[in-house]
């Protein structure tokens, strides 16, 4: 086939591609801004049931466990905790198992929440002194604080994470892992988050995402960056996938477009077979 019409083609998948981005991202909007209506909606009642617990808590003084802490966290915001119950134990293994504990540097942990994937980094070798927790509820980095006092616990948000974490690394990271509820954010500042993580980690090192979703919460298609997901964590609820991320050298990036317009010649040519 002439250069000139593979060139054509690509440029017309490339804009098909982009379009169906760019109906996703709308659509991502429209589900967001329906949470956020439904959130308001229910702030009113989450509010009684706060109230109620309080109350309980009052008569009878016991020690809630995770699980009623994190969903007292979901009632009052949904949208950023993205789950009802913490990871459980097969999901946080698996997402550990991606991170090295024989690596140089430090392992970063957005999201820790309650502390389940922190807890299976530390029972799979990781140093808690290696560990950077970036959580954005000041409840749970509490709680964070008193069971690894060895780690660094950072109260922020994670898509700043340029900022929060740019002059306390004083080495690139070796991993980072991250619970937050991707799909919840515009794609553009997924994108960002990803770069930034990049950007502090050691060349190769892996990006860890767990997702309930069905498609990966980033685009695999994209030359900078390589996606690999896990089978699905059935023994978890909502059963989830994980997802790792590796950032491209300037040669994987060569070879991942010579791998894309190869599969692109593929389907052409398969085209063209089914028109014979
Ligand atoms: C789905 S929960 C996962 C918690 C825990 N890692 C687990 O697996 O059970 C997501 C966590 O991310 C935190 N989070 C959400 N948005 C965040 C942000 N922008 N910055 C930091 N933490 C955030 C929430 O507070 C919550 O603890």
């Amino acid at each position: 086939m002439p250069l000139r019409t593979l060139r054509k083609f690509e440029r017309k998948i490339e804009r098909q591609l982009k379009a169906i981005e760019r109906s996703k991202s709308a659509i991502e909007r429209n589900i967001a801004r329906q949470v956020r209506l439904l959130e308001e909606k229910r702030d009113g009642f989450g509010k009684k049931i706060e109230e109620r617990v309080r109350q309980f808590e009052r008569k009878k003084p016991i020690r809630l466990d995770d699980e009623v802490r994190f969903l007292r966290s979901w009632i009052e915001r949904p949208l950023s905790i993205g789950a009802v119950a913490p990871s459980g134990k097969f999901l946080a293994r698996t997402m550990a198992r991606y991170v090295d504990p024989c690596s140089d540097g430090p392992v970063v942990e957005l999201g820790p929440g309650t502390g389940p994937v922190t807890e299976a980094l530390v029972r799979a070798g990781v140093a808690p002194a290696r560990l950077v927790l970036v959580e954005f509820n000041p409840a749970f980095c509490r709680m964070l604080r008193a069971r690894y006092p060895d780690a660094t616990v950072v109260q922020g948000d994670a898509y700043s994470l340029r900022r929060l974490l740019a002059t306390l690394l004083l080495q690139p990271a070796a991993a980072v892992v991250s619970s937050l509820p991707l799909i919840t954010k515009p794609l553009r500042m997924r994108m960002r988050l990803i770069r930034d993580a990049f950007d502090l980690m050691l060349p190769g090192a892996p990006f860890v995402q767990f997702t309930y979703s069905v498609a990966s919460p980033l685009p695999t298609r994209l030359a900078s960056f390589s996606a690999e997901a896990s089978e699905r964590v059935w023994l978890n609820l909502p059963p989830a996938r994980v997802w790792v991320y590796r950032r491209l050298g300037i040669r994987g990036q060569k070879s991942e477009v010579r791998n894309q317009r190869a599969e692109i010649r593929n389907q052409k040519s398969e085209i063209r077979d089914q028109n014979f």
